[in-house]
């Protein structure tokens, strides 16, 4: 059975760091109101010159280099971004330009903060039918361009990065002892599209538009979703809690993570947490924090790690893998 493994991590995240303490010059906030209700200490916010496409061409370098690998052992990257550089092009044809490869294929997803989860999906099912060897997987954002920075529900929240990692197709026996994918599950519901939306598009105002949430109401959804992937990624592979070496959630708000740990009976010293120093990057979040943990040796190679998602539209999504 054709598996894909991850060959390599990289990730990239802008020099400019904005604290909590810097906001309260921006909105009415306080340090103590975003800890406590978000567990965000400070974010990294792009600076001039710096676009999704740079940030993302710094992360899939590296993932490239841990790889082994150059641009052209590449034949496909998908880049996850709600933030692109451009309404078109796609970010993912801009960074491979900048990667100097003009072979293969590159696109992007959209699936907002869910967008790495469908990336490694899509990408895991071109490896699985034969039509990509190997995949550079890029989830990369510049929120903070589409903030409304007099909005304190929404503007404490975001920050910039991204993450990449690169698949390779890989034999295996199919049995949940493979390195590589073991198995996923999207989602997603358009009934909650008013709920986490950007108020202007192409097609509607011609403008980019602001990012709008009912943070509440995606409070409410969050954990119920998050834990029905995961429990579909259970029941498709006999796995449970207990198995899991690493727990990587899309890094929106410390109290979701914690009480989808809880309810999912996954011990505290198995999450890797990033939101208290990268904010909610959005599809960059989960790619950054794999990156943090498989860096500083906490996940190592045979590890059972999982991965879940939960953002705009809503989409919602789970990964089950082996490193
Ligand atoms: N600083 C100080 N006070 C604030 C701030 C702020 N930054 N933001 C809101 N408040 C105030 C509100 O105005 C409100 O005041 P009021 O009671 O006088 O009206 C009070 O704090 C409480 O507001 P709530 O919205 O009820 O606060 P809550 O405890 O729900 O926390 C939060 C808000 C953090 C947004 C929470 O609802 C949340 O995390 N929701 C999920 C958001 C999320 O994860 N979004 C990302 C999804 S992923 C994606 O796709 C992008």
């Amino acid at each position: 059975m054709i598996r894909s493994v991850v060959r390599g991590f990289g990730a990239h995240l802008p020099d400019r760091i904005m604290k909590n303490s810097d906001l309260e010059g921006v909105v009415e906030t306080s340090d103590e109101w975003i800890v406590q209700r978000t567990g965000i200490r400070q974010r990294h916010i792009a600076g001039e010159g710096e676009t999704t496409a740079s940030l993302g061409e710094m992360a899939a370098r590296q993932a490239l280099e841990r790889a082994n690998m150059t641009p052209a052992d590449i034949d496909l990257i998908i880049c996850a971004t709600s933030t692109p550089d451009n309404t078109f092009p796609a970010t993912a044809v801009n960074i491979q330009n900048r990667l100097g490869m003009h072979h293969g294929a590159a696109f992007d997803l959209q699936a907002v903060c869910s967008g790495f989860i469908f990336a490694v999906t899509t990408a895991d099912s071109y490896i699985k039918s034969g039509l990509a060897k190997r995949v550079l997987v890029i989830g990369a954002e510049t929120f903070s361009r589409i903030l409304d920075w007099n909005d304190r529900t929404t503007c404490v929240l975001f920050g910039d990065g991204a993450g990449a990692i690169v698949l390779e197709a890989a034999e295996g026996e199919g049995t949940t002892a493979d390195r590589g994918v073991l198995t996923a599950h999207l989602r997603s519901d358009g009934a909650h599209r008013d709920k986490l939306y950007v108020d202007g598009g192409p097609s509607t105002t011609g403008t980019v538009g602001h990012l709008r949430m009912q943070g509440r109401e995606v409070f409410k959804h969050a954990v119920g979703m998050i834990t029905d992937v995961i429990e579909a990624a259970y029941a498709a592979t006999g796995i449970g809690s207990e198995d899991i070496d690493w727990f990587v959630p899309h890094q929106a708000n410390r109290r979701i993570i914690d009480a989808s740990a809880r309810k999912l009976g996954i011990d505290d010293s198995k999450v890797v947490v990033t939101v208290d120093h990268h904010g909610n990057t959005s599809a960059a979040s989960i790619p950054l924090a794999l990156a943090e943990a498989a860096s500083d040796g906490r996940i190592k190679q045979g590890d059972l790690v999982l991965l879940e998602a939960m953002g705009g539209g809503f989409t919602w999504g789970s990964v089950l893998l082996r490193w």
